[in-house]
Parts: structure tokens; sequence; C-alpha cells
């Protein structure tokens, strides 16, 4: 197989990560270093169905390792989910002449790359493109580090308001499925709380935490929750949960929002994409298909994207104990 390649397609799915571009840079400065044409596929699988293709040299990828968002576009695509939209992908695919694909994205990225490679045969390698750190086979996505800075960077700020004025504010952050940016961010930032879906420790504990908080004599407290959370109430809803039994607090919510997908990548994710590209194109030249390049103890792991989209990472228990014990 490693002598048929010739021409290799990079593309971005779902939603955008800081580091994309960090990626989508190595995937071509990698090709070019091995004298294999490249091709960014435009708006993700959508773009592949349309056929919105263009060609990449090393030179197309200047100044973009700094930069948020993805050059190439992205889109969730419903199109890419019928057999219909794969038929027509893969017939562009073969028109430009495409042998191979990168897709840089998250896991429902991932399950079109596999029914793709199913149907077709096709060499398909994944790159873990999400802010929300939730893809196995890699300690680290693309983006979640970047993530995590800005999160515990919009907290210190909020914090600022918090002690000023002896307030307490729920800040609500992204992770519709998993808590692993709340309770990173939430230690990173010193939250007295942190609400993330995989534990659902009840209102209660909620109101009893807050309450020794004030008895111990703190004056302002921020309470992380992951969007996903699992109390039955929103961030709007808790507000006034806590108003009601503790009116003793001044509550303010902040929904952070998709500001925690943008920026500049911190040099983590930089280095992290780097490395994850030359491994995907690399693996394509091996022969290699159907995997994901990741990151384990600092080394550079391939997990079948099979694996990969069966269930998302578990969250670290003993960062939620460290949580606890520097909420005392
Ligand atoms: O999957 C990444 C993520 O940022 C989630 O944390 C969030 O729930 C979702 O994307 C938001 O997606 P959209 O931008 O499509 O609203």
């Amino acid at each position: 197989m490693a002598s048929k390649i010739t021409k290799i397609g990079v593309l971005t799915s779902g939603g955008d990560s800081p580091g994309m571009n960090a990626a989508i840079r190595s995937v071509v400065r990698t090709c070019a270093y091995l004298k294999i044409e490249c091709v960014g596929v435009y708006r993700g699988y959508q773009g592949m169905i349309e056929g919105d293709f263009k060609a990449l040299d090393a030179r197309s990828v200047n100044n973009i390792i700094n930069k948020g968002g993805t050059i190439l576009k992205s889109a969730r695509c419903d199109d890419f989910r019928t057999k219909e939209g794969r038929e027509k992908a893969h017939t562009q695919l073969i028109k430009e002449g495409i042998d191979a694909f990168v897709v840089i994205g998250g896991n429902g990225s991932f399950k079109g790359a596999l029914l793709f490679n199913e149907e077709y045969d096709f060499p398909v390698i994944g790159i873990p493109g999400t802010i929300d750190n939730d893809i196995l086979g890699s300690s680290y996505t693309l983006g979640f580090d970047t993530a995590i800075n800005t999160v515990v960077d919009a907290i210190d700020k909020i914090r600022d308001t918090a002690s000023s004025h002896n307030r307490l504010f729920f800040v609500e952050v992204m992770g519709r499925d998993v808590g692993h940016i709340a309770l990173n961010a939430g230690v990173g930032a010193g939250a007295e709380e942190i609400l993330i879906p995989e534990q659902n420790l009840g209102l209660e504990r909620l109101l009893d935490s807050l309450k020794r908080s004030k008895a111990s004599g703190k004056s302002s407290s921020i309470v992380i929750v992951a969007e996903g959370d699992k109390t039955g109430k929103n961030v709007f809803e808790l507000k006034e949960y806590v108003e009601e039994h503790l009116p003793i607090y001044d509550v303010r919510v902040s929904v952070l929002g998709h500001m925690q997908r943008g920026g500049s990548p911190t040099c983590f994710d930089r280095v992290l994409a780097s490395r994850m590209g030359v491994k995907a194109v690399e693996s394509i030249l091996e022969g290699k298909s159907n995997l994901m390049v990741g990151i384990k103890d600092t080394k550079m792991v391939l997990t079948p994207l099979a694996e990969a989209i069966k269930a998302h990472t578990d969250i670290d228990e003993e960062l939620i104990r460290v949580s606890d014990i520097m909420t005392t």
C-alpha cells in the first residue's frame, strides 16, 4: 500500500479547537518533506462531498501555528451520515486523486471516518482535536490545554469582582458529556465547588459546602459548573436555588461559552499538534489505517478508531480528591 500513496487529504471536522491549524501545518509540511502531495478539504465532510479542495504546499501554511480556529473551516455534516453523502464524497476524492486522508476532529468525525473506511476501504488516520479531552487513546486532545488556560484566565478576572463585592459566582464552562475542563480549570483557578457530569453529589452538598465556606471566613466563592452537569438545574436555576436557600449570598452567573474554543494555542498544544501531524502522515505511508494518533506518557501512540469512539475518557478521581482537600 505504501507505494500507492501519492496524495493525502487533510480536513478539520466538528467543533474547532485551538491547535487545529498547527496540526494542518504539520500534516502539510510532513507531506512536503516526504514529497507527497497534500490537499486541503474545506468545511469538513461537507466540503469533501462538494469537492471543495485546494492543493496545499509548505508555504500555504505559513504563519498559522499561532492561530486559533481552522483555516480549512469546519462543520458538523449531516449529509456524511447518509450512504449517499459518503458515496458522493468518495467520488470526489477519487476524482481529485486523493489516496488517503487525515481527519482532525472529535468522536463524531471519527465515526464518519470509520464508516467511510468500512464502505470504501479508504485509508484514514485521525488526530483528536477537541477542547473536551474526552477521546479514548490520548491523554490529551488538541485544544484542551489552551481551553483550560483560557478558563483559568477568565475565572481569575471574575474572582476580582467576586472578592471586591463578596459575591458567589456560578461559572459555566464547556463539557457536554465530560467534566475535564471544569475539573482541571476548577482546581487551577481555586474553585469552591466543581459540578461535573460524572459525579452528581446533589444540591444538599452544594448548600453544605457553601455554608461551611461562609462559616470558615471566606467572603467570596467561585463554583464551576460543566454544561453537562447532572444536578438537573442549569446555572441560572442554581443561582435562584442558592439565593432562596442561602439568602446570605449575593449570587451572579457567568457563562463563558465559545470564548473557550478560541484564541492562540498554548505551546503545549502547538507541540502536540506538530507531533501528531508527523505521526499521522508517517502512519499512512507505512500502510496503516483506521487509527487515531494520541499521546500517552509523552510518547506518540496509535489506537484503533473503533476503540477511540467507544467511550469517553474517565474523570481523574485523584484530581477530584485534590479539589476536595483544597476547598478546606
Ligand atoms: O465538543 C466541543 C464542544 O465545545 C462542547 O464542549 C460543547 O458542548 C459543544 O462543542 C458546542 O458545540 P457548538 O459550537 O456546535 O454549539
